[in-house]
This record gives structure tokens, sequence and C-alpha cells, in this order.
């Protein structure tokens, strides 16, 4: 073979293997390219919700939005107080006394849920809020005082056992006054508005009616429990009303 005829048939294998890869090419190009259907077709998505992260946040740690505090669960330790107390900018029933604040996420969610009730014509005002450990002493030390232990124990927690002390429940009451820190309050306007929408803003209500044998605590449908709104969210979507049943713990009747 002469070098002219080389020449012609190194370029013929040069041209071959070009035309082969462009062939390799547009077929992967043509397997791959979405089908007309399903370019205009909408993508099912998968239907299957994400399984909720109930270990997301502590439950024990005093600091968490996720504490469950119970006649089981002390707050660790038992004179714990938060860092982060503020006075809401909201109606207080005791303006100037400690027991009006509340934590910051806490008061802030609790400032909007109160704009939003007071704009359905609901408005609301803070009756209880933050207790330190020495304010529960005192309060707690009147009630067995004045009723005995064993009532007080099935509405007032001892200290170091009230959700309370966490800076992350509030007692509300309607502006007016109807029915405060009573049961007939769940029956009010802004009761029943409370009991509609608490969850929308990081609330529930943390002694239900059908729950005593579980909370241990009579019904107090004045009691708001801040969780968050993911919690809050979840704990109404799936008709769990408390803690305990939502995390799966046992049921706290008794000390
Ligand atoms: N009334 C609730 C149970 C408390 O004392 O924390
Ligand atoms: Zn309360």
């Amino acid at each position: 073979m002469t070098h002219k005829y080389r020449h012609i048939k190194f370029l013929g294998i040069i041209f071959l293997v070009a035309l082969g890869l462009a062939l390799a090419y547009f077929g992967f190009q043509k397997v791959h390219a979405p089908s007309p259907t399903s370019s205009t077709t909408p993508q099912k998505t998968n239907p299957a919700k994400p399984v909720f992260d109930k270990t997301r946040y502590s439950i024990s740690d005093p600091n968490s939005l996720w504490v469950v505090v119970n006649k089981q669960r002390p707050l660790n330790p038992k004179t714990y107080a938060p860092t982060d107390l503020v006075v809401p900018n909201a109606p207080l029933r005791v303006p100037g006394n400690d027991s009006m604040q509340l934590r910051a996420e806490t008061a802030s969610a609790m400032e909007t849920m109160f704009a939003a009730a007071k704009a359905a014509g609901d408005p609301l005002m803070v009756s209880s809020g933050y207790r330190s450990y020495n304010y529960q002493v005192s309060l707690y030390g009147s009630y067995v005082a004045a009723h005995g232990q064993a009532s007080a124990d099935t509405f007032s927690a001892r200290p170091g056992y009230s959700e309370h002390q966490t800076g992350l429940a509030v007692d509300v009451e309607p502006l007016d006054k109807q029915c405060d820190v009573d049961q007939c309050f769940a029956n009010t306007p802004a009761g029943e508005w409370i009991t509609a929408h608490a969850y929308e803003y990081g609330f529930f209500i943390r002694y239900p009616a059908d729950k005593v044998a579980v909370t241990g605590f009579e019904y107090e449908p004045w009691h708001l429990r801040y969780v968050g709104k993911e919690l809050a969210l979840e704990m109404h979507t799936t008709h769990t009303e408390t803690l305990e049943e939502f995390f799966g713990l046992p049921a706290a009747p008794n000390y």
C-alpha cells in the first residue's frame, strides 16, 4: 500500500468512528428524551406525607419548646427559670407583675393570636403567664391551706411541676372577664374561638375535659401551652389532645 492510500484509509477510519459516535449520541438523546405525553401531563406527586419527626426537639430539656411537664415529669432542675422572659404587648390582668411574662417566642405567638381573636370580635387578655418556682410555692401553698392537698392537686401543680414555670404556658381570659379562669370560659365566644384556632398559632389546650386521667388535672379551657406551629398542627391533624399521648408517655394522674 502506498503512502497515498494509507492516508485515505486513515481518513476513512476517522470518518467511521465519528459517524458511530454521532449515531450513538443521537440514539441516546432519543431514548432519554421526554415523551410528548409526559411533557404535557402533570407529574404525579407522591401522596405519602413525610413522617413527623417526634425526636426533633427534647421533651426533657426545660428550655425545649416540646418539654413535657407533668406529675411524673418535674422540671429538671425543679427551680428552673427561663432566660428570655418578656412582657407581652397585650392586655394584662396584673400589669407590672412578674407572672405576666412569657418566653419571647411564646409572647410573640400569643400577640399574633390575640390580634386575630380581637379581629374576630373576641378580645383576650393574659390572666397568668410565667410563674417562678417560689411563686408556685406560695400559690400552691395557699390552695392547700384553703382546700386541702388532695383537692389542690387536682387543679394546681406543685412547685417544680408547673408548666407555668417554663414560660411556655399562659392562662387567657376574655377582656370582659366573663368566666375568667372558670370552665364556663369554654362556652364563651372567646373560649370557642380559642378552642377552634389556638393550634394555628402554635398553642393547644393542655388540660382537656376528657383527659383528666392522662394529665392529672381538671379541665382548664383557659390554660394554653405553646409548642410551636409545627407540633400544634400535627396534634390537631392527628386528633391527639395531650403531649403524653403524642409522645407515647405514661399517663400522669398522680405524683
Ligand atoms: N393549673 C396548672 C395545672 C398549674 O398549676 O400549672
Ligand atoms: Zn394555667
